[in-house]
């Protein structure tokens, strides 16, 4: 059982949560993520880890409410635990002194960026932010970015924060009038990222994304979160999270990711009738857990 610490709504359905996980909080790496269940009958979801704190033992995750677990997950608050927690998991992004790195977070892509443009900045890297979103209540982590960022460039697509437009919009400016650049780390939807894929291709700019396919096992075992590249079929899990960006087909990606839609929307559509009832499997998994403190079990791979 993991104590949720803090839970605080940094935006509408996104919320910042701080978990007591020692030992994935001592070996974390920026990119890698951990699957989290909620209660026994629970699925399995995973979550990027957004910063860890390892000499308080936490680990920090930021939570978008779109499906069932995750909206229910955001029901919780400090006090409450998560039953099962297993990570660090994935490969960690590659970090160096690239030179410039423009670091591409769309959404709650900007959470699951920040801890790579934070290693990119401390290994010695001008760091470009872009940060991304509908609009102004869903930009996030901005002040956090921009500590970490040398240039800090905002779009929203209804223009009521930055730039108006797109990600790929800075990116073309920045591409077009800015100085050379060395590497580009994107993160968001998958359609964002195939567009980031297809603005630096022209111009041979290395480009790096994270893909948020669908997890089960989050250790190459379960083959459902298998990507098409130029090198064969790939496990985001493992192989992953990040790709070269000009190797991914994100067709078969944004097709695979669409598989389970009509479970998913079905059982989002019971779970908003009754959401208190999946809360209180939440506190009786953790409750029963409390009392049998001796089947706690942190996993870790590293
Ligand atoms: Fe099962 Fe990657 S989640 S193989």
């Amino acid at each position: 059982m993991f104590p949720i610490v803090e839970a605080e709504f940094l935006a509408p359905d996104v919320k910042r949560f701080v978990v007591e996980a020692p030992r994935v909080a001592r070996k974390r790496q920026a990119g890698q993520f951990v699957i989290l269940r909620l209660h026994d009958r629970g699925e399995r979801i995973p979550l990027t880890i957004a910063d860890s704190d390892p000499d308080r033992g936490t680990i920090t995750i930021i939570v978008q409410g779109v499906g069932k677990t995750t909206k229910l997950l955001n029901l919780l608050g400090a006090g409450d635990a998560i039953l099962d927690l297993v990570g660090p998991l994935g490969t960690p992004s590659h970090v160096e002194d690239f030179g410039t790195v423009v670091v591409i977070g769309g959404g709650l892509g900007a959470a699951i960026a920040y801890p790579t443009a934070k290693a990119m900045k401390q290994a010695g890297n001008h760091v470009v932010a872009i940060v991304g979103a509908r609009n102004k209540e869903l930009v996030i982590l901005e002040r956090e970015i921009g500590a970490i960022s040398d240039e800090l460039l905002i779009a929203t697509d209804d223009g009521s924060h930055g730039r108006k437009g797109f990600v790929t919009d800075v990116l073309r400016d920045r591409m077009e009038s800015g100085g050379p650049i060395d590497l580009v780390l994107a993160i968001g939807p998958p359609r964002m990222m195939q567009a980031v894929a297809e603005a630096t291709r022209p111009r041979g700019i290395k480009t790096v994304v994270s893909l948020n396919s669908l997890m089960v096992d989050g250790t190459g075992m379960c083959g459902g979160c298998r990507v098409l590249t130029n090198g064969g079929a790939k496990f985001a899990c493992v192989d992953g999270p990040e790709f070269d960006a000009h190797e991914v087909d994100f067709e078969v990606l944004v097709r695979r990711n669409r598989t389970y839609a009509k479970d998913e929307a079905d059982s989002l559509k019971r779970f908003l009738e009754r959401p208190e009832a999946e809360l209180a499997k939440v506190r009786e998994s953790c409750r029963l857990e409390e009392r049998h403190p001796e089947a706690r079990c942190e996993a870790s791979r590293s």
